[in-house]
């Protein structure tokens, strides 16, 4: 099958998402990776249709297209070669396509990081706290973070490093989204606040950079020990559990100089989360020691919210991943930015 130009390599398929199909096309020689939105569907066919329908569905269209282009051309700016840009964006009969650079990713979970050695687990997560500051400079949020969405690479020299890819939950921070529709996650990495938006609730503040800050909390607890952080067995995920003001617990496996920075990015009030900067700082070695955070904060204000938790129709799951041997423990190494650009040639 051909769509506009690119040879689409076997079918694209839609596993693990319900919002779009994907996969693998050619053009002029090079391998891509190519995404079909299921919705807006454009109205084509027509036939069936009132004149109503059809100027309100294109409407929908054209208002999709006008913000994903100026998205699309705000995260072009964020050039990394660590963050899976947009290499194309079109419509092709009733249907909207992206596609990006390929990546050759490694076949390698979450379990597999969290066996790495310390430096390896490491240069993971400076690779992708670099990327993130990147974005969030541009004030790009994420949203969507995640294994799934952290693309891991062998390189040539046999290390790992990640590309950041799946921006359709992504926003502008000078334009959150202002409703459940506009905002999918996973619930295993949401922020309660992000909750508030996708449980529709009046008081639901406006989402920032912080739940990036949160997610990344959890993901970074899994890659140092293949673990999600610890709730206590009312809780099915960590924003249920600090909206109750108990703090997950962080796993012993977790390297002590990294366990105060982990429970303050879970904290249930963004406002009182590091930000990736700090973060980033950190890592790269310059160790100004993070705020304690208590230890049970107090409840976020929207702490209403735990009451309206499980009628929640939301989003898509994970699974807690298997528990991974105790990892060896370097010393972090001191890197410079430069070395970052140059992840890729590792
Ligand atoms: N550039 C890429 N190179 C190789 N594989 C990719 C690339 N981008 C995505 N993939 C693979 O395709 C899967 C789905 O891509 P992506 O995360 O963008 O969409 P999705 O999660 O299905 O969509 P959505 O979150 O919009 O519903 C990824 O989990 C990854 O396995
Ligand atoms: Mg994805």
């Amino acid at each position: 099958m051909n769509v506009n130009g690119y040879e689409i390599i076997g079918e694209l398929k839609s596993d693990n998402s319900g919002f779009a199909k994907w996969g693998f096309a050619k053009k002029d020689g090079v391998e891509v990776f190519i995404k079909e939105f299921l919705s807006p569907v454009y109205p084509e066919d027509t036939a069936a249709l009132s004149p109503e329908q059809i100027a309100r569905k294109r409407r929908i269209c054209m208002d999709f297209e006008k913000n994903k282009r100026s998205f699309y051309s705000e995260l072009n700016k964020c050039v990394t070669g660590n963050i899976v840009t947009v290499s194309d964006f079109f419509r092709w009969g009733s249907r909207y396509y992206i596609v990006t650079d390929k990546v050759d990713t490694a076949t390698i979970k979450v379990s597999g990081v969290a066996r790495f050695s310390l430096d390896r687990k490491l240069l993971i997560i400076k690779i992708i706290l670099y990327c993130m500051r990147t974005l969030h400079r541009h004030g790009i949020v994420h949203g969507d973070i995640k294994p799934d969405n952290i693309l891991l690479k062998r390189t040539a020299s046999g290390a790992y490093t990640a590309k950041i890819i799946d921006f359709d939950s992504s926003f502008l921070e000078s334009a959150p989204p202002n409703s459940s529709e506009e905002f999918q996650g996973d619930l295993v990495y949401l922020a309660p606040e992000s909750f508030a938006l996708v449980a529709e609730l009046d008081e639901a503040p406006a989402l920032d950079r912080k739940v990036d800050v949160f997610a990344l909390g959890v993901l970074f607890h899994q890659y140092f020990t293949g673990e999600l952080p610890g709730l206590d067995p009312d809780y099915e995920y960590a924003f249920e559990s600090v909206l109750d003001g108990k703090m997950p617990k962080i796993s012993p496996l977790v390297p002590d100089e990294w366990k105060v920075l982990l429970t303050s990015m879970l904290c249930a009030d963004p406002a009182r989360r590091p930000d990736v900067e700090e973060i980033y700082s950190y890592a790269y070695g310059e160790r100004k020691k993070p705020a304690v955070p208590d230890e049970a904060p107090s409840p976020a204000p929207h702490s209403k919210l735990k009451s309206t938790m499980r009628s929640s129709g939301a989003v898509s799951d994970a699974p807690p991943v298997a528990a991974a041997d105790a990892p060896a423990a370097p010393p972090a190494k001191k890197a410079s930015s430069d070395f970052f650009k140059k992840a890729d040639e590792l």
